[in-house]
């Protein structure tokens, strides 16, 4: 797949790229005035190294929050320039070489790099689709061995758009706290939900030691700006625990740079313009994705509540891989195959909600035509 698309890049053929999820490059307006304004404060001239990040820009990401209606203390947060690095600071502190996270399948395709780099092994519990996706819980109990140290959850998850249930999240509260285990919520999609129903965040989960991670990245479409946090929460011993390890790890980087720190207020105030525009685009791509499914009977999509992502169900006639290079070299439309984000079988790509309209609605009626 890399290669095909290496050559097709040399070529110089247009391509209709339908796994574009970079907030710069996707035709998004920013108040790119208010942006710079706020990376020239004078205060970036003065050094004042903390490991859990300025005061300030933690009592913004608290706010941010508070209007969600979680309740969370800016001692508890701790800045990194990524939800990257909030993960490998997290798989550090819990993990010696050798122990275990249990990740969703599928899921977002970092996790295995960031782990290798940590000496974890992951293991994989599967999410199963019925009519809308959730946790399997049976084959997560399974997976759990005296070596795992916490669970992984995306919320909603990187694809399958699925959020986490009030329900799921008593069971993995339960599950958690009984074996001494961590959740490791990854939130970078939260405030992107197709229904106006509350949905659940871990920031603040009391019912087992939780670190709620997030970032600027997809908040607020700045990516660029390198400003992540995660939250620790949880049993008070356990939490505190958490906070002074963590804070020694982050004093060993200091990683986050001053600017951009003095800015973090002023980068989460503006997400709404941003995150309005998102909303808008997915939910156009997603009307004309139905459209012009329903002219078709090979193709159905799954159900998406929230993030960036459709999944499409395509006949399993040869594998993904093979499907997605045939729609590269001979359609010039670039799709993601359905393993390169683990899904169990074959049958499935990955679409790009975010993509400009005009090209997703060309490059679906390409892929539809193809299959
Ligand atoms: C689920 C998920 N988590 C984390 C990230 C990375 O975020 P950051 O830029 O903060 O490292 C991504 C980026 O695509 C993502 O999809």
């Amino acid at each position: 797949m890399s290669e095909a698309l290496a050559r097709h890049r040399a070529g110089g053929k247009r391509l209709l790229d339908l796994t574009a999820s970079n907030p710069t490059e996707c035709g998004f307006a920013h108040d790119n005035e208010t942006i710079l304004a706020a990376l020239r404060n004078p205060a970036a001239l003065r050094y004042e190294p903390n490991p859990k990040g300025l005061e300030s820009a933690r009592l913004a990401v608290r706010l941010y929050y508070s209007t969600r209606g979680a309740a969370i203390s800016a001692d508890d947060m701790v800045l990194t320039t990524s939800t990257s690095e909030a993960y490998s600071f997290v798989f550090r502190l819990l993990c010696n070489p050798g122990d275990e996270l249990l990740i969703p399948a599928p899921s977002y395709p970092l996790f295995g790099f960031l782990a290798d780099i940590q000496d974890v092994k992951l293991v994989r519990y599967p999410l199963v689709y019925d009519h809308g996706w959730q946790i399997d819980f049976h084959s997560l109990q399974q997976a759990i061995t005296p070596r795992t140290r916490g669970v992984i959850v995306v919320n909603p998850n990187n694809p399958t758009g699925h959020f986490v249930k009030e329900k799921e999240l008593a069971k993995l509260n339960e599950l958690c706290a009984a074996r001494e285990m961590a959740l490791i919520a990854d939130e970078v999609f939260l405030d992107f939900a197709l229904s106006d129903a509350r949905q659940v965040t871990f920031a603040g989960n009391a019912g087992a030691l939780t670190f709620a991670m997030s970032g600027l990245s997809k908040i607020a479409g700045l990516p660029q700006m390198k400003m992540a946090w995660v939250i620790s929460s949880g049993p008070e011993k356990l939490k505190r625990q958490a906070m002074e390890r963590l804070e020694v790890i982050a004093d060993s980087y200091l990683s986050p740079n001053a600017p951009v720190q003095l800015a973090t207020p002023v980068f989460l105030a503006q997400r709404h313009g941003f995150q309005k525009q998102v909303m808008a685009r997915i939910r156009k791509n997603l009307e004309g994705l139905d459209r012009q499914l329903a002219l078709q009977k090979s193709c159905t999509r799954l159900e998406v509540e929230g993030g960036w992502y459709a999944v499409l169900r395509v006949p399993a006639i040869g594998s993904d891989e093979e499907l997605a290079i045939e729609l590269l070299t001979k359609r010039d439309v670039y799709v993601h195959p359905g393993h390169f984000f683990d899904f169990a079988t074959e049958g499935y790509l990955v679409l790009s909600l975010i993509a400009r309209e005009e090209e997703f609605a060309e490059g679906i009626r390409r892929v539809l035509s193809a299959v």
